[in-house]
């Protein structure tokens, strides 16, 4: 039966009708010939991404750090938040967000309402200039997810190797950064259960690595209060993206993500409930990681980047007052203070 392979690409404006036909089969998402385009293929005709192996002793590889359950309560709680700079550091972080976030939009042709992004107005109710469809925001979400987990790696990786070289104890930073960096990457795996990146979208993404890897790195070591900073403003956006994918599918302006289910890959990561396996789940759950993201970095950017212990893996004198945790109980979008917590 001639099948069809759905090609992702980073420049959706130009490429984004390269659904072509796969010239031999691949383990890549693959759609009936008579089916609609990528998200709405029924999940009996899909074909995994990631090929499970049968290996003669293994029942089962489990994730290594186990994702905290949130609920649903929690999730619907999570809201567009911005902390104001308050000096030069905060100031250079936000310049370089804003500086990537509009080259990526101009690539992408994504818009988002300045009102939204202050605020000032529901997610639900933005003018578009260009409208994004399901394609578009698998796009934006396989790019951003693929480098969303280099900061975490490259400020855990340089605080692990700092406390060897120092003989210095870390406090606790290295775990959730390095954890942080993980959840970023089952963002990937799980959109990328979506779609194939095609030839210019892995091009795009090699390169993007490379640059941000380096560019990271390097400002870790200069100034790694900013580059927590910087997370935190990259985090604010996120959000603002996941709360429009949202919005946009209440609003009926994505119909092929309304009846999909999560991929098993996220539903078997997040404990996803049953009954609470839609899409619209998933992209509650990942928008509240993105908050939680958000809420870490803006709070490790306040503290002693030297001195100070990880508050999120701290155990509290005073238990009974809220405190940083891992889930999103006490979810604090600007962060908590310095006085707050140590
Ligand atoms: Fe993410
Ligand atoms: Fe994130």
């Amino acid at each position: 039966m001639a099948t069809h392979k759905l090609v992702v690409s980073p420049l959706p404006r130009v490429f984004l009708n390269g659904i072509t036909h796969a010239s031999r089969p691949t383990a890549a998402v693959l759609i009936q010939h008579h089916s609609q385009p990528f998200s709405t293929t029924p999940r009996t005709s899909l074909k995994e991404f990631f090929v499970e192996h049968d290996h003669p002793h293994i029942r089962k590889t489990e994730a290594a750090w186990q994702h905290p359950i949130y609920t649903p309560e929690q999730m619907a709680a999570v809201s567009i938040s911005h902390r104001e700079t308050r000096n030069m550091s905060d100031r250079v972080a936000l310049l370089a967000v804003r500086f990537l976030r509009s080259s990526l939009d101009f690539v992408s042709g994504y818009r988002h309402d300045k009102a939204v992004a202050d605020g000032t107005k529901a997610a639900g109710a933005a003018t578009q200039a260009f409208a994004m469809d399901e394609k578009k925001y698998l796009v934006r979400n396989i790019f951003l997810e693929s480098v969303a987990g280099v900061p975490g790696m490259v400020a855990g990786m340089l605080r692990h190797l700092h406390s060897m070289r120092r003989m210095k104890r870390d406090g606790g930073w290295i775990e959730t950064l390095l954890e942080e960096s993980y959840n970023e990457r089952m963002h990937l795996l799980i959109f990328l259960k979506m779609g194939e990146p095609g030839f210019f979208m892995r091009a795009a993404v090699l390169g993007a690595q490379g640059v941000f890897f380096n560019a990271l790195f390097f400002s870790y070591l200069v100034s790694p209060r900013t580059v927590h900073r910087f997370v935190g403003y990259l985090e604010e956006e996120a959000v603002i993206t996941y709360s429009r994918e949202i919005a946009d599918l209440d609003a009926g302006k994505l119909p092929k993500w309304e009846k999909m289910r999560a991929p098993e890959i996220a539903v078997s990561y997040y404990k996803m409930a049953e009954g609470r396996q839609s899409m619209r789940d998933l992209l509650l759950h990942i928008r509240a990681d993105e908050a939680k993201h958000r809420e870490v970095n803006h709070t490790l950017g306040n503290l002693d980047q030297k001195e100070d212990p990880n508050p999120y893996v701290s155990t509290y004198k005073d238990e009974g007052k809220p405190h940083p945790c891992k889930d999103i109980r006490f979810l604090k979008p600007k962060g908590w203070e310095r006085e707050e917590v140590i």
